[in-house]
């Protein structure tokens, strides 16, 4: 079991008010794109909590809020895009206006999937709100349609995201040192 001491960190990438100064400009572009409409905001569990949370309180339109939870068949078969829903929407989405809100594009291959999954429920329209997006590992044709911080290939922790169930609970976004997620 790795150490959950700040020591595993290498260097922070973004700090909590310089995300939130981002969530906010986020929510006003958001609120101007969506203006007259009711928005279904859609949170890809687990990593996107905290980032779902900030967003949603600045949006000043109609908002239903609903959760997918999706699983990859373990790291190694990632890239091979086999994906399953673990927890689906409750609620369906048809005529609805749907934000997919993530907290990191990396591969794509999540966000295709879940793309595709809602196309097929005959929503009015589905966008994507991702905080983060690691285009250099892009294997998916996707991207965000809002777009918080583009990172570089580092493994970024904290502010819901984790290694291992680890440091989602860390108030800025960091890079981890390689030797915690090369070892095993
Ligand atoms: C992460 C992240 C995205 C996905 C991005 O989720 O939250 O959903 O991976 O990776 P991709 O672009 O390569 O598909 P993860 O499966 O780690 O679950 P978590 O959100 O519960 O941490």
């Amino acid at each position: 079991m790795h150490s959950k001491t700040p020591e595993d960190i290498d260097e922070v990438l973004f700090r909590r008010e310089e995300i939130l100064t981002k969530i906010e400009a986020l929510a006003e572009q958001i609120n101007r794109d969506y203006a007259g409409k009711e928005l279904t905001m859609v949170g890809i569990l687990k990593g996107s909590v905290l980032f779902f949370s900030e967003l949603v309180l600045r949006i000043k339109l109609p908002v239903r809020m609903d959760f997918m939870s999706i699983s990859s068949y373990g790291q190694s078969s990632k890239s091979s895009g086999v994906v399953r829903i673990l927890k689906d929407l409750d609620n369906g989405v048809e005529n609805q206006h749907v934000l997919i809100v993530e907290d990191i594009v990396d591969t794509g291959l999540t966000l295709k999937y879940i793309i595709e999954s809602l196309e097929t429920r005959k929503p009015a329209s589905v966008k994507v709100c991702a905080l983060l997006d690691k285009p250099s590992r892009r294997l998916a044709d996707v991207a965000a349609d809002y777009l918080g911080f583009t990172i570089p290939d580092a493994f970024a922790v904290g502010y819901g995201l984790d290694y291992s169930e680890q440091y989602r609970n860390l108030p800025d976004i960091c890079s981890l040192k390689p030797c915690i997620y090369q070892e095993t």
